[in-house]
């Protein structure tokens, strides 16, 4: 066990965690330089492109150094809010982080929350500044941030490049020399800590774990503690570059297990496992059940693909227990789920992973956050669809989720960005400057206004310069009230949305206007209107029109003719019939595009 180092990487998205780890894995030879894929640890396909890790993963090492073998455990964390939870078990299995700052951006918003949970979990900070090959690195400036934030002296923060190699090997003797070996006791009763499961389609689901106190073998009777499960442990191991079983593993290992589980839900992050006979008596603390934060309507564009969804869900939440689904029905759409997400990149994820995955063409509605109705007799209920509220006259009072946001930007930026939040109805709670001319601005604020156009009108005011993250704090009451879309006259449930009181009018007046942009002509005028109850509060027609899409080609060019009509056709298959007004996908989404 004095051997063993377990760390992880902590950095802003894009600040080089995945190339800096690669590098650690080619200098420690755990892959060699000729077959080593680009980023090793990123390999979902999805997650490659988008440049972001999605799901943590483990990796395991052997380095010498000065005579003596080491074994260095990395637990990779994803970078984006959504998924902090996972950051924050993956936090908790480690005894060390390296924190990379990109020397030519410095301190940004997700360093400084995922390092906050570093050192809550009191694991020894290894500073490191990457991406030194760049000419505009600005090294002084960057190491004094780093000092500001985290103490320490500018000798200890090591200079890296995940390009040109730079720092590797400083890197992997800190990691020895710092980070301090696992404590846990080989004698007491076996307690591990599942920091991830990834599902495998021979496998099944695969828990990784590492083992916090006594030890687990191949065949071990276990039972994972927060479901109540019982296994047998039929293979344990450790993970390189592949599974590698093992007969053991000991206090400080980590490791995966494979148990004949079928469903991603059996395995929670965070969760404990232990023996079924004389295990602990006490979870390992911090397990949370996590809970989706953003719901949105999926439904197929052809109904008949309704089934056919269902199996492609299904198949999703094997690998994804985040995500959620409940059947759901809408006048507008017909027959579909509503889904719950961690948040809207999670959601993006899941739309695309339906679409690349299993070929779904699917229409998704407007997001929104659960609210907690409190009906007038004393009863609370969750909902997750604005369309499913109980009428106004037995609601007491709704209350939303709310979060702590944290914005790092340029001073210059501050007042634009005081504005946005003041108009998401942030309250600031905190302002603080971390150096002359960067500031960190704290604000309490309704989690619905971050799942509208937040993040973007962030990043364009600040022009690129500001980062953001957040945590959710709990439920607050708000008036909150239904705004209603109607087309020719028929509310359409699907384009329904919950909002503040006192944001409704401006509201209802942009959706129609909006709607209007994005609802093509048809043959007919379409009248658009927003309604809060039976009161129509803005209201917007597209105008009728006869067109003929072949009138172009004069005459003669019959495949000219059949390629225009065909490419029309396409064009309509992301349209939704909704009464007889043919309404596109990007309506659906209307509101939160709005200027
Ligand atoms: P997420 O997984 O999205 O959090 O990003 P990451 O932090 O893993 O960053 P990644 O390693 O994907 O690097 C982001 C970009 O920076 C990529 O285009 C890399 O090629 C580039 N990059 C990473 N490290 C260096 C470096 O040391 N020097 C230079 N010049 N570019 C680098």
């Amino acid at each position: 066990m004095k051997n063993i180092r377990n760390f992880c990487i902590i950095a802003h998205i894009d600040h080089g965690k995945s190339t800096l780890a690669d590098r650690l894995l080619e200098f420690t030879s755990t892959v060699s330089e000729r077959d080593a894929q680009e980023q090793v640890l990123d390999n979902m396909d999805l997650e490659r492109e988008r440049g972001i890790t999605i799901k943590s993963h483990a990796i395991q090492m052997d380095y010498e150094l000065d005579g003596e073998k080491y074994v260095l455990n990395l637990i990779d964390t994803p970078g984006h809010v959504d998924f902090s939870y996972e950051v924050s078990r993956s936090i908790a299995a480690c005894e060390g982080a390296l924190l990379i700052v990109d020397s030519t951006q410095g301190i940004q918003a997700q360093t400084i929350s995922n390092l906050y949970q570093a050192i809550e979990h009191d694991l020894h900070i290894i500073p490191v500044m990457n991406k030194m090959d760049l000419p505009n690195a600005m090294p002084d400036e960057v190491e004094d941030q780093i000092l500001d934030l985290i103490g320490g002296e500018r000798e200890d923060i090591i200079r890296a490049s995940g390009k040109t190699g730079q720092g590797v090997e400083d890197i992997l003797r800190a990691i020895i020399e710092k980070v301090p070996a696992p404590v846990g006791e080989a004698e007491e009763p076996l307690q591990c800590l599942i920091f991830d499961s990834v599902f495998n389609s021979f496998r099944g689901i695969i828990a990784y774990f590492k083992v916090v106190n006594g030890e687990i073998r191949k065949g071990d009777h276990v039972k994972f503690m927060a479901t109540g499960k019982e296994y047998y442990a039929d293979e344990i191991g450790v993970l390189r570059l592949d599974m590698e079983p093992r007969k053991v593993l000991k206090t400080g290992d980590v490791g995966y297990i494979i148990s004949g589980i079928k469903t991603s839900k059996e395995v929670k992050v965070g969760d404990t496992i232990t023996h079924v006979k004389e295990g602990c008596k006490q979870r390992i603390e911090g397990f949370e059940e996590v809970k989706p934060m953003v719901f949105a309507g999926v439904y197929p564009i052809e109904s008949d693909d309704y089934e056919d969804l269902r199996a492609s869900m299904e198949k999703l939440q094997l690998n994804d227990a985040s995500l959620t689904f409940e059947p759901e029905s809408s006048a507008a759409l017909g027959f579909g789920f509503r889904c719950g997400f961690l948040g809207m990149l999670h959601m993006e994820i899941i739309q695309e992973r339906l679409d690349r995955e299993f070929d779904m063409n699917v229409i998704t509605t407007v997001p929104n956050v659960p609210y907690i109705v409190h009906t007038k007799k004393g009863e609370e209920l969750e909902v997750h669809n604005p369309s499913g509220l109980p009428e106004p006259t037995v609601v007491d009072r709704i209350d939303e989720p709310y979060i702590h946001a944290q914005i790092i930007t340029k001073s210059e930026f501050i007042g634009q960005i005081m504005t946005l939040c003041l108009s998401k109805r942030g309250e600031l709670i905190k302002q603080h400057y971390l150096t002359a001319d960067r500031v960190e601005l704290n604000y309490n604020m309704p989690l619905a206004e971050i799942v509208f156009d937040f993040y973007d009108k962030l990043k364009s005011i600040s022009k690129g310069y500001a980062s953001f993250d957040y945590y959710s704090t709990g439920f607050k009451a708000a008036k909150l009230i239904k705004l209603d879309i109607l087309l020719n006259g028929e509310s359409v449930d699907a384009l329904s949305t919950l909002i503040h009181f006192d944001n409704a009018y401006t509201l209802g007046r942009r959706m129609c206007e909006k709607l209007k942009e994005l609802i093509p002509r048809q043959q007919f005028d379409i009248a658009i209107q927003a309604a809060i109850g039976t009161k129509i509060i803005a209201r917007e027609t597209v105008k009728a029109v006869r067109k003929d899409v072949t009138a172009k080609c004069y005459g003669g060019d019959i495949s000219r003719k059949r390629k225009l009509l065909e490419k029309q056709k396409k064009g309509k298959k992301r349209m939704k019939q909704v009464g007889n007004v043919e309404v596109p996908q990007k309506a659906f989404l209307a509101v939160l595009k709005l200027d």
